[in-house]
């Protein structure tokens, strides 16, 4: 695969010597967590289940849970306004919103409409991005085209869940692993400047069953039988996604690090998505990472689907961890299947 190249200076001289395409920058990064925070043990009183089993199969100790009027367009354009505040753009600048969700307010109008109103980007077009827990990468891999082809100058990316609408509260399998929350980051097109270096995306939809949620959409309308099936909820097979998440996410990383001729100990930050720390450190070992590489705050958040590695990235950015020239690997995976991975040069 041949890429685009352009004139560049990187910060990073391990980047200069291994890769000398440059893609799209990331200008700033920002997120929004919900005030109320959900312990493993608050939900013990909710289904059967303790903090030990949590603790132990997950990682996760505690989640955060939208107020009942407060939804996912409101903590997207939360993210976003802070991502915003942080690069010093105005609502006006942004030429297109992505919001990659899989809890839209509705189901039409798309919810990055609803950001453009809240936020007042009059200027934007506005569309959402179903890829489930991969949504941010593959966002942010279509947010690099539009600024690649020069169509637009600013994107504004975001991944944003209001998951607990769509949780079966009764089903500890399930309600034990998710929270909700936002994540944006705001593209740009800075020239001799920093930023996203490859992305990968990739799907198997023969393995949709895994992780779904069956009603809802034109196969089954709300009905009274949908209802009493309780098939408005996710659903999953725990099992077979956990090692097909550990597979995807580790074939995804190497193809993006093989493209950039980077070596796995060459990278800085792995950020993976938050679902699991199990998944996390399996697939650490297999790309033989030092676990100091990897950023991990599931604890505090659980799996917020599309929100999580944008959520990860604002937090390892702001609390300084991340420094200019530093070699970032983002790699996802979710229900689809999907999956993804991304390299950025902070
Ligand atoms: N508390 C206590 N027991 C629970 C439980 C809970 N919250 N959830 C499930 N169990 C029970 C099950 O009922 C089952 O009991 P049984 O053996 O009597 O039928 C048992 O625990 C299953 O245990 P185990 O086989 O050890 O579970 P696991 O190691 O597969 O862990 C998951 C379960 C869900 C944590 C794990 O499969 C996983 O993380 N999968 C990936 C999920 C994910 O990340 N999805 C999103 C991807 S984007």
């Amino acid at each position: 695969m041949t890429l685009p190249t352009r004139p560049v200076e990187f910060v990073n001289p391990r980047a200069a010597n291994e890769f000398k395409a440059r893609t799209c920058s990331i200008r700033s990064v920002g997120s929004y967590l919900p005030e109320k925070v959900l312990t493993n043990e608050a939900i013990t009183k909710l289904v059967d289940t303790s903090d030990e089993w949590i603790t132990s199969r997950t990682g996760i100790k505690e989640r955060r849970i939208a107020a009942e009027d407060e939804f996912t367009s409101d903590l997207a354009a939360n993210a976003a306004r802070d991502a915003m505040k942080k690069g010093g753009i105005t609502a006006e600048e942004i030429d297109l919103i992505i919001v990659a969700t899989i809890t839209p307010d509705m189901l039409f109008p798309s919810t990055a409409c609803l950001v453009q109103q809240i936020i007042g980007a009059k200027n934007a077009a506005a569309f959402d991005l179903e890829a489930a827990c991969s949504g941010f990468v593959y966002a942010l891999e279509i947010g690099q085209q539009f600024i690649m082809s020069q169509t637009y100058n600013t994107v504004l990316v975001i991944g944003a869940e209001k998951l607990s609408t769509i949780i079966d509260w009764e089903d500890r399998n399930t309600c034990v692993l998710f929270g909700d929350g936002a994540g944006a980051a705001i593209l740009q097109n800075i020239p001799n400047s920093h930023g996203l270096l490859t992305a990968t995306m990739g799907a198997d939809g023969s393995k949709g069953e895994l992780l779904c949620m069956p009603a809802g959409g034109s196969k089954i309308p709300a009905s009274g039988d949908s209802l009493k099936n309780r098939l408005h909820y996710l659903r999953m097979d725990g099992k077979e996604t956990f090692k097909n998440a550990v597979n995807a996410m580790c074939s995804a990383a190497r193809e993006v690090l093989q493209r950039c001729q980077i070596d796995i100990s060459q990278v800085d930050h792995i950020i993976p998505h938050q679902a699991n720390q199990r998944i996390i450190s399996a697939v650490g070992d297999r790309l033989k990472a030092k676990e100091e590489q990897l950023f991990i705050n599931l604890d505090k958040y659980g799996n917020t689907s599309a929100a999580s590695v944008a959520i990860a990235l604002d937090e390892a950015a702001t609390s300084g961890r991340l420094k200019r020239g530093d070699i970032i690997l983002i790699v996802v995976f979710g229900a689809g299947l999907t999956w993804g991975a991304a390299v950025i040069e902070w």
